[in-house]
């Protein structure tokens, strides 16, 4: 880490799209603060980081928790100054048809894909407030901008939920230099979307391929670098908007 290290905070950062974007800001010189449920692999993504050379360190967070999230934020704050970035990647999408959907179902859908960002934008914004400096990415779905998805409405409901998220903050935030964006993966190779439990599955997924104009399903460094993207000078005009990337599948013709 130098002088000029961006101190990045991403949420579920032990697998999947998440670790792959503290990869790829580590690869930029920034330090991640990688933070999982999942400890045995946060800390594994935290080696891979260095062992590659880059800065990071682990801390179990579960973002159901406001006091969890108040207290890793002051503390990450209290050691480094600040919070430059936040990727707000947490996630989960659970399969259950409507005649299982129970309110507890629904409730732990909205309380970590949707409440768990506001949670932790809501804890970050004083600081970056008072730096006039700050960027935020969340992650949404083609399931909540465009798509719905049987089986998964708690799902579709919450990720179109962090859209008008999105909206609200990057209005609310704007005037204090604070950017918030929004990323809407198409279908991406990650445990999420292997799962044949909650999802399509490994055959699935390659048959999903057939119907996506660029012929494949996405790879998590795919949306890890378009994070990267949005949180960087390069996107310094851009705020409110989600950004879909999805191999053209939304727009071709199938
Ligand atoms: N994979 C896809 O095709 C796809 C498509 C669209 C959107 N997304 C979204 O991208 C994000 C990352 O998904 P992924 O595919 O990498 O999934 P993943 O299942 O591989 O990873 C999700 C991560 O979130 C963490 N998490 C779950 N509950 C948590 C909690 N309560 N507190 C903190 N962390 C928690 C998990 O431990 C895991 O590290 C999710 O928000 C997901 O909905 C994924």
């Amino acid at each position: 880490m130098t002088d000029t290290s961006r101190i990045i905070l991403i949420t579920g950062a032990g697998i999947g799209i998440g670790q792959a974007t503290a990869k790829a800001f580590a690869t930029l010189g920034d330090h991640v603060v990688v933070t999982d449920v999942l400890e045995t692999e946060g800390k594994a993504t935290v080696a891979a980081i260095e062992a590659a050379g880059g800065s990071a360190e682990f801390a179990f967070l579960d973002v159901r928790s406001t006091a969890a999230v108040d207290a890793l934020v002051a503390d990450v704050e209290a050691r480094h100054g600040r919070i430059d970035v936040i990727i707000a990647n947490a996630g989960i999408a659970h399969k259950a048809p409507l005649d299982t959907l129970t309110d507890e179902k629904w409730e732990l859908t909205f309380d970590i894909d949707l409440k768990g960002i506001f949670r932790v934008v809501r804890a970050a914004a004083p600081g970056m407030k008072a730096r006039k400096s700050g960027a935020v990415v969340a992650l949404s779905s083609i399931m909540g901008t465009s798509y719905g998805w049987d089986e998964h409405v708690h799902y579709s409901a919450a990720k179109a939920g962090v859209v008008g998220l999105v909206r609200g903050l990057a209005v609310e935030l704007a005037r204090d230099g604070i950017r918030v964006n929004g990323m809407a993966p198409g279908y991406i190779r990650t445990a999420q979307l292997l799962s044949e439990e909650n999802s399509l599955g490994a055959a699935g997924a390659e048959k999903a391929g057939e119907f996506i104009p660029m012929g494949r399903i996405g790879e998590p460094e795919e949306i890890a670098d378009v994070i990267t993207f949005l949180s960087s000078h390069g996107a310094r005009y851009m705020t409110g908007q989600v950004l879909v990337v999805d191999g053209g599948l939304l727009v071709g013709r199938y």
